[in-house]
C-alpha cells in the first residue's frame, strides 16, 4: 500500500493499493474521531460490483448504501437532494461519515452532499475510476451540474481520507481507462517528463499503483500552492480551456478525457504557431493516439470560441491559457479576447 499525505488545513491521507476496499472499516476506525454511522453513496454500475465488499468491511458500523443512477446526466441538484434526504431518513448526523464509492460523478456529488448536510460533515473518497483516482478525488472540489453548465453549484470541501482500491479498475471499459490516461498525460506534460516516458510505453498499466501515487503527488503540488484555484492551480487546466469548449460543442458525445486530449493538442499547436513555445504537438499526438484518444475534431474556431468564451466571460475579457514550454514544464499566460481568438484559430489542425 502506498500512502501520501495532503497537508491542507485539515491534513488527510491518500491510500493506494489493490484490495483496500476490504480494509475500509478498519481504516475508518483509525480516524481520530470515529463516526457513529456511515452513509455509502454509490452508483448503479459500481454498487452491484463493489457495494457488498464495502458493506462487509463496515459491519461494525451502523451503515446504509444509497445508489444513484450512473452517469454525468444524473449529477444534478435533484440527485443531490435525494442523497441528502436519504441521509436525513437514516438519521445521519454531522458527527457521522459519508463514503463516496464510485467515479468522479459520485465523488463530486457525495462530497458536495457532505459539505452541506447539517452545514458540513466528513467524507471519504473511494475512487473506482482511473480518472477519479488521479484527479477528481484529490483537491477538495465538489459540485453538481445545472442545465446551464457543469459544476455550477459546489463547494471546496476536503475529504477526511482517500482510499483508492486499484483492483476496481479491472472492471472499467477501455474508454474509461483512456479518460484517466488523458489526465495523466496532462500531469506529465505540465510537471513530469519521466511520467510522460512511462505513459509512452506499451505496458504503462503494469504498475498502476505507482502511476496513481505519482499523479496524486503532482496534483497535490499544485493544489497546496493554491487551494482555491486562483493562481498556480490553473496550470491543471492544460487542455481544458479548449477541451471544455470541445466537450460542450460535442454535446457531451465526447467524454471529458477525450475532449481534454483534443484540447491539449490544440493548445500546444496554438502556442507553437503564435510563437509562445517551441514544443511541437507531435509527441502528445503520438501518446494520446496510442491510448485510443482522439486528437482532433471538426469544430470551427467560431464553435470553440462560442463555448470557450461562455465559460470564461466572468474573467473580465481575458483568458488565462497554459503554455507548455517543454514536456514536464508549463507556464500561465493571460490573453485578451483578440489574442485568444488568434490562439483558437491557430490551434485548428
Ligand atoms: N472534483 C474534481 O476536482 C474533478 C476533477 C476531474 C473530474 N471531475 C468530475 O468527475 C466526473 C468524471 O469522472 P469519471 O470519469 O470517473 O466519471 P463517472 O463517475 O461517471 O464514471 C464513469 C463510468 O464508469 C462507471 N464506473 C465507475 N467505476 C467503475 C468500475 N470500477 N468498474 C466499472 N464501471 C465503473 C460509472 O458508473 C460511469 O458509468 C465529471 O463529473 C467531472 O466533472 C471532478
Ligand atoms: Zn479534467
Amino acid at each position: 500500500m502506498r500512502e501520501i499525505m495532503i497537508d491542507t488545513n485539515e491534513p488527510y491521507r491518500v491510500l493506494i493499493g489493490g484490495g483496500l476496499l476490504r480494509d475500509a472499516g478498519a481504516l475508518i476506525q483509525s480516524l481520530e474521531r470515529k463516526p457513529g454511522a456511515v452513509a455509502v453513496i454509490t452508483d448503479s454500475h459500481v454498487g452491484p460490483l463493489y457495494a457488498e465488499r464495502m458493506e462487509e468491511s463496515l459491519k461494525d458500523f451502523r451503515h446504509y448504501v444509497y445508489t444513484v443512477d450512473a452517469g454525468e446526466e444524473n449529477k444534478t441538484p435533484e440527485t443531490l437532494i435525494a442523497i441528502l434526504r436519504s441521509m436525513a431518513q437514516h438519521e445521519i448526523t454531522r458527527a457521522d461519515l459519508v463514503v463516496a464509492l464510485g467515479g468522479g460523478v459520485v465523488g463530486d456529488m457525495a462530497g458536495f452532499a457532505s459539505a452541506v448536510y447539517q452545514r458540513g460533515m466528513r467524507f471519504i473518497q473511494c475512487p473506482t475510476t482511473l480518472l477519479s483516482a488521479v484527479d477528481a478525488s484529490v483537491g477538495g472540489k465538489t459540485a453538481v451540474d445545472l442545465p446551464e453548465g457543469k459544476n455550477l453549484i459546489g463547494a471546496f470541501h476536503q475529504p477526511a481520507m482517500v482510499l483508492c482500491d486499484t483492483d476496481t479498475f479491472q472492471t472499467l471499459d477501455p474508454a474509461r481507462i483512456a479518460d484517466g490516461a488523458a489526465e495523466i498525460v496532462k500531469h506529465a506534460a505540465i510537471a513530469d517528463e519521466k511520467l510522460f516516458d512511462v505513459m509512452a510505453a506499451q505496458d504503462w498499466q503494469s504498475d498502476i499503483d505507482a502511476i496513481v501515487a505519482r499523479n496524486v503527488e503532482i496534483k497535490r503540488s499544485f493544489v497546496l500552492q493554491d487551494e482555491h484555484d486562483l493562481g498556480q492551480r490553473q496550470m491543471l487546466n492544460f487542455g481544458h480551456t479548449i477541451g471544455h469548449a470541445v466537450e460542450a460543442w460535442s454535446r457531451f458525445r465526447l467524454s471529458h478525457g477525450q475532449a481534454v486530449a483534443v484540447g491539449m493538442v490544440m493548445e500546444t499547436r496554438a502556442a507553437r504557431r503564435l510563437g509562445m513555445t517551441e514544443l511541437a504537438e507531435d509527441a502528445l499526438i503520438g501518446i494520446l493516439e496510442a491510448k485510443g484518444l482522439p486528437t482532433a475534431v471538426d469544430a470551427t474556431a467560431e464553435d470553440i470560441l462560442e463555448f470557450a468564451t461562455r465559460d470564461k466571460k466572468r474573467q473580465s475579457g481575458a483568458v488565462t491559457v497554459v503554455v507548455p514550454d517543454r514536456i514536464g514544464h508549463a507556464r500561465l499566460e493571460r490573453l485578451d479576447m483578440g489574442r485568444f481568438r488568434q490562439y483558437v484559430e491557430a490551434g485548428l489542425p
